[in-house]
């Protein structure tokens, strides 16, 4: 076992003993820039317990993070919150190092571990809301959250410590050597949260909204908030304040900013992008121009997090979009972001498909269209792009009237 790894107290009795994934940069399409931590915790009760594991190559970091403060196979019982296997891909090896006494997940979390892992259904000890494990001198108390993120999500509680394991719900992808939120900036934590929101739970509001209400219900005193990746919430003000952020996130209220993207061909495209960008502007709309050579999908998804449009252009290629933008509207969609209206535009040389194929895109994703797409031949002449100014203008104003619509 590796001496270079130690368990970190988080409070009495409690350590987390999970792994920091520098390197990773891509999490199912979502670019983790920062990479990320795998966060799991022990209890050192009488009756010990690992809550959560990590993605399975850092199964040694973990075990070695355990051996530091307790002999391994002393470990009583191992709960899953999460089956996603970046909680759960070092499961199978910690039970086989550990043999617990009893290994604990929610209905849908032993469905999903089986699933993924073909272990017997009765090797899991199923818990749900009001359930309790009695570790000796501390209790764990369970409550269902599902679909925030998976069915199977669940969180569990240590009243004892008033310390709250969230699994992936109030998380971010962060790898760094800090395990509070407290010792990293207040920016970075904003963005990285709001980033996090944007690409994983934004089209599970709904059951984002159930979780707070039901954690709300519960009237848990928290003093620690320990989500699965990322860091850990320990002052008043960070937990009250990321509960705040995913009651707004939620809500997904529109804000009078259009979020613009594009990708150009012959450059056509982008210079009726720009001429549209100054027109919302002349409006007082917020403009967020995004190029899909220089933005990603994660960045895009983020952005829309706090907008009240999305405006799309392409040029026509092939009778068709090109591919750069279908991946982002292919994305996005799975998002569903809510309370949005949109438009759509591009050049053409002689079908000028696109930006009809963009429009009822938008559609399909309940986007309201407040414009019929714009489409500009070949090159945009002066004329054109006073056109597109318009445009941009135009939409300005039903954003605008959108927005207040919406108060
Ligand atoms: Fe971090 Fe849904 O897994």
């Amino acid at each position: 076992m590796s001496e270079a790894f130690e368990a970190f107290k988080i409070a009495d009795d409690v350590y987390w003993v999970g792994a920091i994934d520098w390197d990773v940069r891509n999490f199912h399409g979502y670019q983790t820039s920062r990479g990320t931590t795998y966060n799991a915790f022990l209890i050192l009760a009488e009756k010990p317990v690992l809550i959560d594991t990590v993605r399975s190559p850092f199964f040694d970091e973990m075990m070695a993070r355990v051996a530091s403060v307790i002999e391994p196979g002393r470990v009583e019982y191992i709960v899953s919150n999460h089956a996603e296997p970046d909680h759960s891909g070092g499961l199978v090896q910690a039970i086989q190092a550990i043999r617990p006494g009893k290994v604990l997940a929610s209905k849908m979390g032993r469905k999903a571990l089986v699933a993924h892992y073909h272990m017997p259904a009765d090797r899991i000890t199923v818990v749900g809301d009001d359930d309790t494990l009695d570790l000796g001198n501390m209790t764990v108390h369970f409550a269902e959250t599902r679909m925030c993120h998976w069915p199977d999500s669940m969180v569990s509680y240590l009243a004892d410590r008033e310390v709250l394991f969230s699994q992936d719900a109030f998380g971010m992808h962060i790898a760094s050597a800090e395990r509070f939120a407290d010792e990293l900036s207040a920016d970075l934590l904003d963005a990285e949260a709001r980033k996090y929101y944007a690409n994983i739970l934004l089209h599970l509001s709904r059951f984002v909204d159930k979780t707070l209400a039901k954690l709300g219900g519960l009237g848990l005193p928290l003093k620690i908030l320990a989500p699965d990746h990322g860091p850990i919430y320990r002052r008043p003000e960070d937990i009250e304040n990321i509960l705040a952020s995913y009651a707004r996130w939620s809500a997904q209220k529109p804000a009078n900013k259009a979020v613009l993207i594009y990708d150009t061909m012959w450059h056509s495209t982008a210079k009726m992008a720009d001429a549209i960008a100054e027109g919302l502007t002349a409006a007082g709309t917020k403009v967020e121009l995004m190029s899909l050579a220089t933005s990603h999908r994660t960045d895009v998804a983020t952005q829309l997090l706090d907008a009240g449009a999305v405006v799309v252009g392409s040029p026509t290629l092939n009778n068709g979009i090109l591919p750069s933008v279908a991946d982002v509207m292919t994305y996005i969609k799975g998002l569903s972001p809510r309370n949005l209206v949109g438009a759509a535009f591009g050049s053409y040389g002689w079908s000028g498909e696109a930006p009809k194929i963009l429009h009822a895109m938008l559609r399909e994703m309940d986007i309201k269209t407040v414009a019929d797409p714009l489409r500009i031949n070949y090159v945009p002449d002066a004329a054109a792009l006073r056109e597109c100014r318009e445009f941009g203008k135009a939409l300005g104003v039903a954003i605008g009237d959108f927005c207040n619509d919406a108060r």
